[in-house]
């Protein structure tokens, strides 16, 4: 960090070569050194009173070297980069002040879902320890009934539900990073088609639903679990905002395609889904990835969006959200950013 004798003699030269070349391009690059120095002088602590000081101090030091000049003048001509240094200063100070609230805001939302992650990882305890029960006397019962009986069909069936029952716990359990969800290199493209063709035995008539693929078979590192789970949270919101009519995009394609691809996310796959429901507020936007927001209580949980951006993130990917609840076109679109996997494919006989 600058000193602030450095920062002082710095802001001098500037204001010295403004007082002399006033109106020229010389001029407007001294301005635009003023409005880098205002920048940098947030990062020095420095509050809008040290600005002052320093403008003050220069302008008395500038006034003792050119004695021919008189004071008021000097002050007079040296107000321009004053006003460079001091909005560059203001609007360095909000940026910052708006990056501290946003962490603090993302900082309460994981000690949610870490209180959340506790909660679940002891349901998940107690409720492996039920189904293991269950699944114990059910295999007992199986085999005391005779091979090939109606009965025997029907333990079968409560056997088949237990092993469902356990992998939901696992999956509880990954949700309370206990235990990493084990990933392997995914075709996304396929992975959503499959979603996809369970996800229209479930949706009403008129709500259509369309899949582009540009992926050009680019793989992630997933497990086929997280992959559903994002994909159908996000396409169930979109089917209850639209309610009985309308349609939802998707769309996979390298995220260099996408205008707003965050920073780091450029080189990602970018999985885009649009529904042309009534959008959301910008009050429901700022609240949606929360844990427990919902506008749909009782019946929403208001864990969808959370669950989904805690995987993302998971990932090492970002989603981000846009929604027009005003004027003819309303909608919302999530795009989500996942690392593309550059390694080669397994070869036959190899496992994935
Ligand atoms: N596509 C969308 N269009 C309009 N509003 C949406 C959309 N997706 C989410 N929302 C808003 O964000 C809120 C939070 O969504 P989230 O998926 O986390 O919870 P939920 O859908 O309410 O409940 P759950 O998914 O747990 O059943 C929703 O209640 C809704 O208000
Ligand atoms: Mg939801």
């Amino acid at each position: 960090m600058d000193s602030r004798a450095s920062v002082q003699a710095r802001y001098e030269e500037i204001l010295e070569r403004f007082l002399f070349a006033p109106g020229t391009p010389e001029a407007e690059l001294e301005l635009a050194a003023a409005f880098e120095l205002g920048r940098s002088l947030v990062c020095g602590k420095a509050s809008p009173d040290d600005i002052v000081a320093l403008h003050q101090e220069a302008v008395g030091h500038i006034a003792r070297r050119h004695p021919t000049l008189l004071l008021g003048q000097i002050a007079g001509r040296l107000d321009q980069p004053l006003l460079e240094l001091t909005m560059a200063h203001g609007m360095a100070f909000r940026e910052q002040l708006d990056h501290r609230i946003q962490e603090l805001v993302r900082r309460e939302q994981a000690s949610k879902l870490e209180a959340l992650g506790t909660l679940s990882a002891g349901i998940a305890h107690d409720f492996n320890n039920i189904v293991g029960c269950i699944l114990g006397f059910a295999e007992m019962a199986g085999d005391d009934l005779p091979a090939g009986s109606r009965g025997q069909g029907h333990v079968e069936q409560i056997v088949q539900a237990c092993f469902r029952a356990r992998d939901l716990v696992a999956r509880m359990l990954t949700y309370a990073r206990q235990t990493p969800e084990k990933t392997r290199r995914l075709n996304v493209a396929e992975q959503v088609r499959e979603i996809l063709a369970i996800l229209a035995a479930s949706l009403a008539p008129k709500l259509r639903v369309e899949f582009s693929d540009e992926s050009g078979q680019a793989c992630i590192q997933a497990s086929p679990g997280q992959i559903h789970q994002v994909v159908m949270n996000l396409c169930l919101n979109a089917a209850d905002a639209m309610l009985h009519e309308g349609l939802i995009q998707i769309r996979l394609q390298p995220a260099a395609r996408c205008a707003d691809a965050p920073p780091g996310h450029r080189d990602d796959l970018c999985l885009q889904i649009t529904d042309s429901g009534p959008g959301m507020s910008p009050a429901v936007q700022a609240r949606a990835f929360e844990p427990f927001f919902t506008t749909k209580a009782p019946h929403g949980s208001g864990l969808g969006l959370s669950v989904t951006q805690g995987i993302v993130h998971q990932l090492g990917g970002e989603i981000t959200l846009n929604s027009r609840s005003e004027g003819p076109e309303t909608g919302t679109t999530f795009r989500i950013y996942l690392p593309i996997d550059h390694s080669a494919p397994p070869g036959p006989g190899e496992a994935p």
